[in-house]
């Protein structure tokens, strides 16, 4: 059965003694750390001396080496990107380890895959938004919070989930109620939607769009009709706060209509397929395998990939009509 914490299971009291560090402050490191603070517990915050680490003090923390806040804290957030955390980790966390210390990640996909390895005397959780970074804070101080999943990997202390759920409840991820799940369900599902279902919707806009624009219709008009507008976002949106059977009772008849019977053209054994492939390779552990091995030998993949994608038709027509409509300028590199 499914179990979801809510914020009545929790007891700040749990973390009042701890010393906490949080090792990265990028998207959701700079969230966790802003409610963490706002909920009343001290931090610290663990960064390679750059711009992170800049804001991270111009937010008033106190800034450290990611191996000195290792060693000061006895609750460490490893809130670093999936494929540098295992070498971090094992030379400037790991060495600092005591009895009863927690580590907390916020995606399991280090532990689940094996690359980190938590000793048998500490305890091992996760607190892993289903949402970006920037809204995870946002959740907070609007008092909406966020969708989350938690899971405890190792319970040394006997205190795992009372600790866990504390944190949780600081950083406001209790607010909607968490979902509990394990370290392998949340890698899995995390990359299933990133790898099975995002670039389906990736491949079904860019062939709409070039049926759109080979049948005459300009970039402006067939751009905006896809996603510029929003309205697909705002379906999308409406499906997740109150279901997908009450989103399509808000269109039209005539576009309920057209969904559902053209919704059985779409029934194609090869998509389903293909995402039992995505699925097996990522249980099976070759999708990480691919991607240590990528990031290794410094990206060249994915540079490649990303190159063929922004001088692909598609993306110079998106970055014409943004510049037409919206007055954007967009390069390559921009950061939204
Ligand atoms: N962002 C989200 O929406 C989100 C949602 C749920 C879960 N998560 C999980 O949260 C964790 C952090 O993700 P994020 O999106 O916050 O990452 P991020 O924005 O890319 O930030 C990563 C942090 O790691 C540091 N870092 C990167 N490379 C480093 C290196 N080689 N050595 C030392 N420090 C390094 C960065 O600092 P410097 O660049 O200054 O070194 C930054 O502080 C990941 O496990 C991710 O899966 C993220």
């Amino acid at each position: 059965m499914t179990v979801v914490y809510h914020e009545s299971d929790a007891n700040i009291q749990f973390l009042r003694e701890h010393r906490i560090a949080i090792l990265g402050y990028g998207n959701l490191g700079r969230s966790f750390a802003l409610n963490l603070r706002d909920s009343g517990l001290k931090l610290v915050v663990g960064n390679q001396a750059d711009r992170y680490a800049s804001l991270a003090a111009s937010d008033g923390f106190q800034v450290l080496s990611i191996e000195q806040a290792s060693k000061e804290a006895n609750l460490i957030f490893m809130l670093l990107p999936d494929e540098v955390m295992p070498h971090i980790y094992l030379e400037n966390v790991a060495p600092h380890l005591r009895t009863n210390d927690m580590l907390i990640f916020a995606s399991s996909y280090s532990v689940a895959y094996g690359f980190i390895e938590p000793p048998s005397y500490v305890d091992a959780g996760l607190i892993a938004p289903r949402h970006l970074g920037v809204a995870v804070r946002d959740g907070f101080v609007s008092g909406l919070g966020y969708p989350c999943y938690v899971a405890v990997a190792q319970d040394y202390t006997g205190q795992a989930w009372n600790r866990l759920l504390a944190a949780a409840l600081a950083v406001g991820a209790l607010r909607q109620g968490a979902i509990e799940v394990s370290f392998n369900q949340e890698v899995e599902l995390d990359l299933f939607m990133q790898q099975a279902v995002l670039p389906a919707i990736h491949h079904t806009l860019l062939a709409a769009a070039e049926v759109l624009i080979n049948e005459g219709y300009s970039p402006e008009v067939a751009l905006t009709e896809l996603y510029l507008s929003g309205e697909l976002g705002a379906i999308l949106a409406r499906a997740a706060i109150a279901g997908w059977s009450r989103a399509l009772r808000r269109m039209s008849p005539t576009a309920q209509y057209g969904i559902l019977s053209r919704t059985l053209d779409f029934q194609e054994m090869k998509m389903r397929r293909q995402m039992e492939t995505i699925l097996d390779d990522i249980r099976n552990g070759d999708f990480a395998q691919e991607w240590s091995s990528e990031f290794r030998d410094g990206y060249p993949r994915m540079q490649q990939m990303r190159r063929r994608f922004e001088s692909s038709p598609m993306w110079r027509y998106e970055k014409e009509v943004l510049e037409i409509l919206r007055g954007l300028e967009i390069s390559a590199d921009d950061d939204f």
